[in-house]
This record gives structure tokens, sequence and C-alpha cells, in this order.
């Protein structure tokens, strides 16, 4: 029988998972459907437990539910627990739902498989304090950067992060003005400005001659922060369409126990 799996969010019908997951189904020769499921955020509990009875074996989680899924499944993994965030559900034949993060693998092993990007003694600076954050900052220092600094227009949300991970590595955090004058090796958009056509006032000294820009956001065209990447003089500058393919990767093999290959997958999408 076709096992089924879905992507949950609110909204969700513009979602690329599906094709990405059909992509690996055929390829791995998987029987599975993967669907679109537009939840409501008020319905989220409710959602959960009709795809558990429903004999979904799986889901993937995003915006908005990432964090709030957290507190509706029965058991988290160290990362998700980490990272106060869900990307992965996995549905048990007892109905009983495991969280997994692997949006932080999935960035990691795009930067370094892809784009042949060294994270270990790299200086990074992340642009943005909320969930997604949270979720790419553990990955990100098991590599051993020299230094993580997380960057945001609330410094507070900055801190509190750098201060919950302070364990794992050298990580702190300031405001976008307290970045001026300071180079990175990568600068990695995490605010959702974009989402609105924004780009918050960072300043362009933060731009070396060898410093990537990579925006966790995607579109069809440049998003707003690889715009201004580009148009402050970065010759490279990538959304996170790799990220998106490779967490897909991740979670495909927690649930299929299966890991695809993404190359055919990458050049299908923008
Ligand atoms: P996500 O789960 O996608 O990370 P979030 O938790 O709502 O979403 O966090 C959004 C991030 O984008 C925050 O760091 C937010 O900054 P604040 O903490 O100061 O709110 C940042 N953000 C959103 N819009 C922004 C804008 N126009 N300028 C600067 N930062 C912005």
């Amino acid at each position: 029988m076709t096992d089924r799996y879905g992507v949950i969010g609110h909204p969700v019908a513009h979602s690329k998972s599906p094709v990405i997951h059909q992509m690996f189904a055929r390829q791995t020769r998987q029987d599975i459907s993967y669907e679109t499921f537009d939840v409501p955020p008020d319905d989220l509990r409710a959602a959960l437990k009709r795809f558990a009875d429903d004999g979904i074996k799986g889901l993937n989680v995003t915006v908005p539910h990432k964090s709030a899924v957290c507190q509706f499944v029965d058991t988290l993994s160290g990362r998700a627990r980490l990272a106060g965030a869900a990307n992965t559900l996995i549905i048990h034949r007892d109905g009983k739902i495991e969280g997994d993060n692997t949006d932080g693998i999935g960035l990691v092993n795009d930067l370094t498989d892809d784009l042949g990007f060294t994270i270990e003694d790299a200086r990074i600076l992340i642009l943005g304090a909320g969930g997604a954050t949270r979720g790419i900052v553990p990955a990100l220092l098991r590599d051993l950067p020299e230094n993580l600094l997380i960057a945001n227009r609330t410094a507070e949300k900055a801190r509190s992060i750098a201060s919950d991970f302070s364990e794992l590595g050298r990580v702190s955090a300031c405001q976008f003005n307290e970045i001026e004058g300071q180079q990175f090796d990568l600068v990695i958009n995490a605010t959702s400005a974009g989402l609105h056509g924004d780009v918050p006032p960072f300043p362009e000294s933060i731009l070396g001659a060898d410093t990537i820009c990579y925006d966790l956001s995607y579109a069809m065209a440049d998003t707003p922060f690889v715009a201004w990447a580009k148009a402050h003089g970065c010759s490279e500058a990538y959304q996170g369409w790799g990220m998106l393919v490779r967490q897909a990767a991740e979670s495909f093999y927690l649930w299929r126990g299966h890991q695809p290959d993404i190359h055919p997958v990458r050049r299908h999408l923008p």
C-alpha cells in the first residue's frame, strides 16, 4: 500500500516539497504519496491527531508551525529540542509522533558539499534571531567556526540565543549597527524581512572581497537580500534552494531509510 506523507503550513500551496519528495521517491523506488495540508494555527493540535488517525507516516512542517508543533509531539530528537523547532515529524504505527529538525544539517550540507565552503575556522555572521536562527546555530557550531555572531534588530533576542548555545562553541550577539566595519567569510540572512520585500539596514561594510552571502529564503527571482548583496559587490550570493533540497533529503532518509541523490532534484529547481 502507498504510504502517505505531506507538508503542513499556512499558507502551504506554494510549497516545492511535494515535487522534491516525489522525485526522491521515483529515484529510490519508494511507493509514497506526498501532499500539502493547509493547517491554520488554531487547528494544529487537532490536525496532528487526525493525520495520525488517518495513518499518515510523516510530515514536514513549515511556517508558521515549526516551534508550536514541538508542544504537541510525543518525543523530540536532541537537535529539535536544541532548536526549539521541528521541521520533520515521524508518525509511528502506534500513533506516537516524533519531532526532528533537519534544517541545520540541510544548511551545513549545502554549504560544505555544494558550495565548497569550510565552516571550520570561518567567521560567520547570522542576521536575524528567530526560529530559523535557532535551527541552524547548533549545526554550524558543531563544525567549529572561528566565531559565530548573531546580529538582530532586537538585540535581546540575539543575546538569548547566543546564551542558550554558549556551551556548544564561540557564539556572541549584537545589534545590526554594531557589525559596522567587521568582516565575515559567510553572512547568512535568517530574518523574515524579505518575505515582505524588505532588506533590513545591514551595513555594506560587512561584505569583503571573498564574503559568501546565503539567504535561508528562496524565490523564483533574486530575494531582496541576495539582490542587496549583489548590488554591493558580492560575487557569491545564494538563495536557500540547496538547503531546501538537503533538509528534504534528510527527512526522506528518516522516513524511508534511503539517502536520495540530491543533484538531479537540485538542478530541477531555480
Ligand atoms: P523565523 O521562524 O522565520 O525565524 P521569526 O521567529 O518571526 O521567524 O523571526 C523573524 C526574524 O526576522 C527576527 O529576527 C526579526 O527581528 P526581530 O527579532 O527584531 O523582530 C527579523 N525581522 C523580520 N522583519 C524584519 C525587518 N523588517 N527588519 C529587520 N529584521 C526583521
